[in-house]
């Protein structure tokens, strides 16, 4: 039975998308099945990795019960699938809204296909609203991005609220996979700071790894293709390569 990790934050672009996708694609080179799940209505992880967003793609899933097998995308990347989102994903926010098991449909939706594949990985929108929460309850396990700045901890410790809370009701086995700082940048005194602080409070949880700040990283994308495509050795790569190998470790833990 797949993994299902969720990539949450409700601060927006702190790194999620980018994060799924490549990390994705190593696990993915690695010899792993892997289904990316996009839950954001503005599709970047569709883009990000060729697909389209105007094709059927989660909304279907989860408002019309088609099932995800069959809206499954390929990628450029061998053992990569996607499924897609669209605008048409913002609709959900107000029609799950009324549903007495609203936070079970992404979970629903991909349990048929949870034997297709090794990993699941779910990126979601920057807030803390009903997708989000479907995200946490059909996952295993939550990774969170976060950027080296000032305002990290505030929106960590309320990202942390809503996972005890969801540990508390709609799913009790959702762990905490692990932090995970991008974006980073040794040359400016603040971001070791911010890293210092998150690991005296945090510890082992957070990832060895830290992804530092690459333009190649941000460029992958508008080329529909992940950075280990794009350009294999920056070092944007090379970290989202040491990130896949410490999550198999701590997936195997
Ligand atoms: N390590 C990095 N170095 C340089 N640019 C990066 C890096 N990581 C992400 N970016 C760029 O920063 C922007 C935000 O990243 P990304 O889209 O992954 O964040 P996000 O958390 O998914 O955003 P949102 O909350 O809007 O979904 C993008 O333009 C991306 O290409
Ligand atoms: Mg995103």
């Amino acid at each position: 039975m797949g993994t299902i990790i969720v990539f949450a934050n409700q601060k927006g672009g702190v790194g999620k998308t980018t994060t799924t996708v490549n990390l994705g694609a190593y696990l993915a080179e690695a010899g792993r099945r892997v289904l990316l799940v996009d839950f954001d209505p503005q599709g970047n992880l569709s883009s990000a990795v060729g697909a389209s967003t105007d094709q059927p793609g989660i909304y279907e899933a989860i408002t019309s019960g088609r099932s995800v097998q069959e809206l499954t995308q390929t990628t450029s990347v061998e053992r990569l699938s996607v499924v897609s989102s669209g605008i048409n994903l913002t609709g959900a926010n107000v029609e799950l809204v009324d549903q007495p098991d609203r936070e079970q449909f992404l979970k629903r939706s991909l349990e048929p296909v949870r034997d297709d594949y090794d990993f699941i990985l779910i990126d979601c929108p920057p807030s803390l609203g009903i997708l989000t929460l479907n995200g946490l309850v059909a996952a295993d396990s939550v990774l969170i991005p976060l950027q080296c700045e000032y305002f990290a901890m505030e929106g960590l410790t309320q990202l942390l609220q809503s996972v005890k809370r969801v540990q508390a009701s709609l799913n009790r086995d959702l762990g905490i996979l692990g932090i995970l700082f991008t974006m980073y940048d040794s040359r400016t005194r603040l971001a070791q700071d911010v890293v210092q602080e998150v690991i005296g409070y945090f510890g082992k949880r957070v990832f060895r790894t830290i992804i530092p700040r690459n333009v190649r990283l941000s460029e992958a994308p508008s080329h529909g293709i992940p950075v280990h495509q794009y350009d294999p050795d920056c070092v944007g790569a090379r970290s989202y390569q040491k990130l896949s190998e410490e999550v198999l470790d701590r997936v195997k833990a």
